[in-house]
């Protein structure tokens, strides 16, 4: 700045300054989590499929924040956008309009190869479908997950067997996927999502083919994994005994967010 202006720009300046001052106390009294911790952050984003009188808007202008270390359910009636959210969180697909940025990062400006790193590397996906791999055992449905990572093979025994007692699945490890159970498969899925540890698992309806009783137990298992781990986790879900102990609830209806409601 020239120093002839300084007198004069002086007052703009502490203005500025009081401004912002005032603009950070405000962040800071705010409990939501911020910008700065931010994991995901949605800015108008949208996903459109087709185009005129027959588009459809399944993501409509959605913006929210998602901090790390959440645990975000997501609640809706079928068709109302929630998978078409998920896959946009885990670079499975882009948005058609709008931006949605990982760790500060616009995902769609990301190389395909980062893109596939991203996926690899710092999201785990859980299904309703289990989607193991029927002829491979319980370990080695957990071991493949580790092969693009270029992981080395005793590494891979010894954190599939690792990550599958977590699940409860110590004594499973040599089952094939059709000599276990719905529940036991998806524990083994569960247990695949985290084997490169993965900062924010994905669930879309992991408890849709499951009977209750076992969906309740898959589910206090996501649960021990992010009150124990850290992990943070956006799950779909129509349970309504998982939405009261998640840290958030979303609802969404016909692309939009209708509700955001933070549970603790
Ligand atoms: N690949 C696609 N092509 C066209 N329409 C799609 C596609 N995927 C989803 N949709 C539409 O987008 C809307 C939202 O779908 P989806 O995100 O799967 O909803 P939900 O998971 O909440 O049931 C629905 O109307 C659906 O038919
Ligand atoms: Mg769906």
């Amino acid at each position: 700045m020239p120093s002839d202006t300084t007198t004069n720009d002086s007052p703009q300046t502490d203005q500025a300054e009081e401004n912002t001052m005032t603009a950070t106390k405000i962040a800071a009294g705010n409990a939501a989590p911020k910008t700065a911790n931010a994991l995901y952050e949605l800015r108008g984003a949208s996903r459109h499929f087709g185009s005129g009188a027959t588009a459809v808007k399944a993501l409509d202008e959605i913006s929210a924040t998602i901090g790390s270390g959440e645990f975000v359910v997501i609640e809706g009636a079928s068709g109302s956008g929630k998978t078409t959210l998920l896959q946009l969180l885990g670079a499975l697909d882009a948005p058609t309009a709008g931006q949605v940025l990982f760790d500060g990062r616009d995902m769609t400006t990301l190389s395909a190869g980062e893109q596939s790193a991203l996926r690899r590397d710092a999201v785990g996906f859980v299904f309703q479908q289990f989607n193991l791999i029927p002829t491979l055992t319980a370990r080695q449905n957990v071991e493949i997950a580790m092969v693009p990572r270029g992981t080395g093979t005793r590494e891979r025994a010894a954190r599939a067997s690792e990550l599958l007692e977590r699940v409860g699945l110590g004594g499973r490890l040599e089952h094939l996927p059709l000599q276990l159970s719905g529940g036991e498969q998806q524990r083994v899925a569960i247990a695949r999502a985290l084997a490169n540890d993965a900062r924010v698992l994905l669930a879309d309806e992991p408890t849709g083919n499951l009977d209750s009783a076992t969906g309740a137990e898959v589910l206090n298992l996501l649960h021990r994994l992010w009150s124990e781990h850290g992990l943070t986790i956006i799950l779909i879900t129509h349970d309504p005994g998982i939405s009261q102990r998640a840290s958030r609830l979303l609802r969404m209806c016909d692309g939009r967010i209708v509700e955001d409601r933070r549970i603790k």
